[in-house]
């Protein structure tokens, strides 16, 4: 069934190089669906919110939106986008930490009124420029093992949550929950399981003092696989957030996520073609026509390691693979096992939907990978 499935995707590669030459961004329309499907029948409780800044292609809103389900937004040009594209304001969450006044105001002015924040200078911020608006406390939860930290930089100490409503109360805002991302790509289920845990006991505190709380929003980082040798946690990770769901968030709790790589991570591969060739220090090196400042800027910025194939087969060896700039930061990898390569022969990465093409630049004057919808 696996080898099936290589034989066509290899097949769909070749047929498009011919006509698109490359670099290739291809995106999955059916895996894009097939992945918010999952998310939905995995999770029956959580209200996704696909995370725009994953990968803001318009197809892809354009199907997420299409298929009824919510965003987070993090600027004016993302929410923008959104509202150009028919998305209600009800439907946005504007989750990124920390926001401009400017991005307040847009978001004030556009009745996108649901944000998160995580500390008091925030919150005076939004009373000044979106009054009014519902807020979520973000909480700072373990992100042990993830591979993006994100509370290393955002997230409010638990303690302070409560202090924190109080104010937002006294500042005419409404709290209306918590908030807490354990990090992209958890792999730690125990994670969940404590912001979980931590979160329960905010809701509870509220509770006794008298604000009502209505939504947890549990945030990203649910896992996909990157590697083929790699298990996939996401069934597990989503059953045992179910059980601690209910068994601490009552039915009139409103669950929502802000998921990302795990909706549009496999709906992406990326193919590159070989265009230099050269043997150093022992070492066959090949010159990709994509690279780190392309679509795979994720090996910077989301730290994420990919699985390198080729269409090609024969006796491996250990090869760098590297990208087309005249910078020597450009080096995929060093330590690829592949068979030899010829200059024009595909090298092709798969799961790299997310934080890929999001981040690609034009740097060298070569621009981004040329995106090709596929069913
Ligand atoms: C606030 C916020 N929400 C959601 C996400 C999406 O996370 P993931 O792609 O791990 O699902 C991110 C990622 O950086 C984020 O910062």
């Amino acid at each position: 069934m696996k080898a099936k499935s290589n034989n066509n995707i290899k097949k769909i590669i070749e047929n498009l190089v011919r006509k698109h030459n490359t670099p290739l961004f291809l995106i999955s329309k059916n895996k894009l669906l097939s992945q918010l499907k999952r998310f939905q029948t995995l999770l029956p409780r959580v209200k996704p919110f696909y995370a725009v800044k994953s990968n803001s292609h318009p197809f892809i809103l354009k199907t997420f939106a299409d298929a009824g389900i919510g965003f987070d937004v993090a600027s004016i040009q993302e929410m923008k986008t959104l509202l150009d594209m028919g998305v209600a304001p009800d439907r946005m969450i504007f989750a990124n930490t920390v926001k401009t006044p400017e991005a307040l105001k847009f978001a004030a002015s556009n009745k996108i009124d649901l944000m998160t924040f995580d500390n008091e200078y925030e919150l005076n911020k939004i009373a000044r420029y979106a009054p009014g608006a519902r807020v979520l406390v973000r909480i700072k939860v373990p992100n042990v093992g993830s591979m993006v930290e994100l509370s290393l930089k955002f997230g409010a100490e638990p303690p302070d949550a409560i202090p924190f409503l109080i104010k937002a109360i006294r500042l005419g805002l409404k709290p209306v929950g918590v908030s807490f991302h354990v990090g992209s790509q958890n792999t730690h289920i125990e994670n969940y399981l404590d912001a979980l845990e931590i979160s329960s006991i905010i809701f509870k505190d509220a509770q006794l003092k008298k604000i009502p709380l209505e939504i947890l929003d549990i945030g990203g980082g649910f896992p996909i696989k990157h590697f083929d040798y790699e298990k996939d946690l996401f069934a597990q990770t989503a059953g045992s957030i179910n059980k601690e769901l209910n068994r601490l968030f009552p039915e009139n709790i409103q669950i929502i996520a802000e998921p990302g790589r795990v909706l549009c991570g496999p709906a992406g591969i990326l193919v590159m073609r070989v265009i230099g060739k050269s043997i150093r220090n022992n070492k066959h090196w090949y010159y990709l026509d994509d690279g780190v400042y392309g679509s795979l800027s994720g090996i910077v910025y989301d730290h994420c390691k990919y699985q390198y194939k080729v269409l090609k087969k024969g006796v491996t060896q250990i090869t760098t693979l590297a990208g087309p700039t005249c910078d020597s930061f450009d080096i995929i990898s060093t330590s690829e096992e592949l068979p030899e390569l010829d200059i024009g022969d595909i090298v092709y990465v798969e799961n790299i939907g997310a934080y890929s093409w999001a981040t690609a630049t034009n740097f060298n004057g070569l621009p981004p990978a040329k995106v090709v919808i596929i069913p």
